[in-house]
């Protein structure tokens, strides 16, 4: 069954919606995943995957190859109906795709174009001259390896954006693969996707920064890691037992060791990138040090007075 089984009132209404064909442009990591995940959820939504469109058709044959369903096809001249359109290229190919999609004379009222990004929201879909919904799902989770995100997938957050017309049946669908849909306004995308990034790759490249720092301090790279490691781990425990950053912050800033800090500052003198950085994260420290209250508003001051002097910003 193809676009004829989602007329808007079924969209409306997921629970009249028993069939979906659901076909995929950008079918690598993420959109194969995702695909082969919809394909065997036992929900009352049966799916049956349509066509998979990638750069090249080796690429397709491949997905197609490792969803189990579905054919590999050449060309956008070659797409047939659907229900359901993922869009799951690189982001920076999402828009001229869709405007390829909504040209190409494929789309019927009623279909769903839906994109995976995190920063951007479903607005990059430009659809004139259809009826269509549209919608972004960013599932919170690394794709690396898609035969292991087949196992550990379900859990993962999932933020869903778009036409209420369509956020529907996506929150149903995505749910029934383990997803914990959350809502997420459109408007937010991008700030809500540089949070994430903050907490993983971001916390990575911190990560890096630290060793970095005891490697110009002449610690070699055995003990860097003995230093670091159980460090790292007693943080994120920490923060993990008690997810309110005030109960868990240490160290000088929250105690009020000023001096600490300015010796801190000057051993960074001549290394900008990681003097902004430690900067720039000692003011967040310092707001975490007021909720605390341990150390004296003379003590934050002075140490916020160094930090804002310290910056090359
Ligand atoms: N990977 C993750 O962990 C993750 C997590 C959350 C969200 N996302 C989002 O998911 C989306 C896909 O990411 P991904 O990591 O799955 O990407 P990917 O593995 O690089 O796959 C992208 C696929 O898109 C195809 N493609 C590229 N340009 C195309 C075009 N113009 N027309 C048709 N197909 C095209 C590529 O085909 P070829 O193979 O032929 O080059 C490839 O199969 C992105 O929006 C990303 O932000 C990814």
């Amino acid at each position: 069954m193809t676009s004829s089984s989602v007329k808007s009132s079924s969209v409306n209404s997921p629970a009249v919606t028993t069939h979906l064909t659901v076909s995929c442009i950008g079918g690598g990591h993420l959109g194969t995943t995702l695909c082969r995940l919809l394909l065997e959820q036992q929900s009352d939504i049966r799916i049956s995957i349509g066509q998979l469109l990638n750069n090249s058709f080796e690429s397709s044959l491949k997905a197609v190859e490792f969803i189990g369903d579905g054919s590999a096809v050449k060309d956008r001249e070659r797409l047939k109906p659907a229900d359901l359109w993922l869009i799951t290229t690189p982001d920076n190919a999402i828009q001229e795709v869709c405007e390829a999609l909504s040209e190409s004379g494929v789309l019927a009222p009623g279909n769903i174009v839906l994109h995976c990004s995190g920063s951007l929201s479903s607005k990059i879909i430009r659809l004139p001259d259809q009826q269509c919904y549209r919608a972004s799902v960013h599932p919170i989770h690394s794709f690396a390896d898609p035969l292991i995100s087949l196992s550990t997938f379900a859990g993962s957050s999932c933020a869903v954006e778009g036409d209420d017309q369509a956020t529907g049946l996506l929150n149903q669908l995505f749910s029934s693969i383990g997803g914990n849909c959350f809502p997420i306004q459109s408007a937010q995308k991008a700030l809500y996707h540089a949070a994430t990034v903050m907490a993983c790759n971001n916390l990575v490249a911190l990560l890096a920064m630290s060793k970095q720092m005891l490697a110009e301090a002449d610690i070699d790279q055995g003990q860097q890691d003995q230093i670091l490691n159980p460090l790292i781990r007693q943080t994120v425990d920490n923060y993990l037992n008690n997810t309110d950053p005030a109960a868990i912050l240490t160290g000088p800033i929250s105690r009020g060791d000023h001096n600490t800090v300015e010796a801190h500052l000057d051993a960074l003198s001549s290394l900008s990138q990681w003097r902004n950085a430690y900067a720039a994260l000692g003011e967040v420290a310092v707001g975490l040090a007021e909720q605390q209250g341990y150390a004296s508003d003379d003590q934050l001051e002075k140490i916020s007075d160094l930090l804002a002097r310290a910056t090359d910003y």
